[in-house]
């Protein structure tokens, strides 16, 4: 019984020193704000390509305000909402990203100087509404992509960047899907408008 208290104290008297030692680390940085001594990442590369993932919902929310106020012909009302719907989602993803860089003590790059060169995805403005569709899905697969590598990146060394990017990437892949319905509706409807003409 003794024993047991003993081995009982002995272990919460450890647990106070890991519980004190975490506190003293974490006062003796206290400047560095949410980045403590067990982060694992190298943090100025995990910063570059946050940076990047900015630069990419940047260039996605002025792509689809483009095309949200371009969007003309018979099938452009529904697709426009859905431009703006997504250019609302996009400027939440870049706003979670540049809270989590300031989080690690870095800058969030906002400059439209080297924006595109930083961006992953394209500002391509395209003609039609199927063609902007179809840029908007490529650019979707982009960001999928390589948002994928950038999760597979952050791994176990910084999993609270991992876990938000990984969230982004989930609504990325909606994204996409919304874009390939959009295409599928406007070719079925298209082929009801030839078919009633030539009857
Ligand atoms: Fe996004
Ligand atoms: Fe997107």
């Amino acid at each position: 019984m003794k024993a047991e208290n003993g081995a009982k104290g002995k272990d919460r008297n450890s647990f106070l020193t890991d519980i004190r030692e975490i506190r003293r680390r974490a006062r003796q940085h206290i400047e560095d704000g949410a980045v403590t001594d067990s982060y694992k990442g190298d943090r100025k590369t995990v910063l570059r390509v946050l940076n990047e993932a900015l630069a990419t919902e940047i260039v996605c929310v002025l792509r689809y305000k483009r095309h949200h106020y371009m969007a003309k012909g018979i099938h452009s009302q529904a697709v426009a909402e859905e431009f703006l719907e997504h250019a609302a989602e996009e400027q939440e993803h870049a706003d979670l990203i540049a809270e989590r860089i300031t989080q690690l003590d870095g800058e969030p790059n906002f400059n439209p100087e080297g924006l595109l060169t930083r961006s992953h995805s394209e500002y391509v403005e395209g003609e039609s509404l199927v063609d902007m569709i179809k840029e908007d899905l490529v650019a979707e697969r982009i960001a999928v992509e390589s948002y994928s590598e950038i999760i597979r990146y952050l791994a176990d060394n910084d999993p609270t960047s991992r876990r938000m990017m990984e969230s982004i990437l989930a609504k990325e892949e909606e994204h996409a899907e919304d874009m390939k319905t959009l295409l599928e509706t406007i070719a079925r409807e298209e082929e009801r408008e030839d078919r009633a003409k030539a009857s």
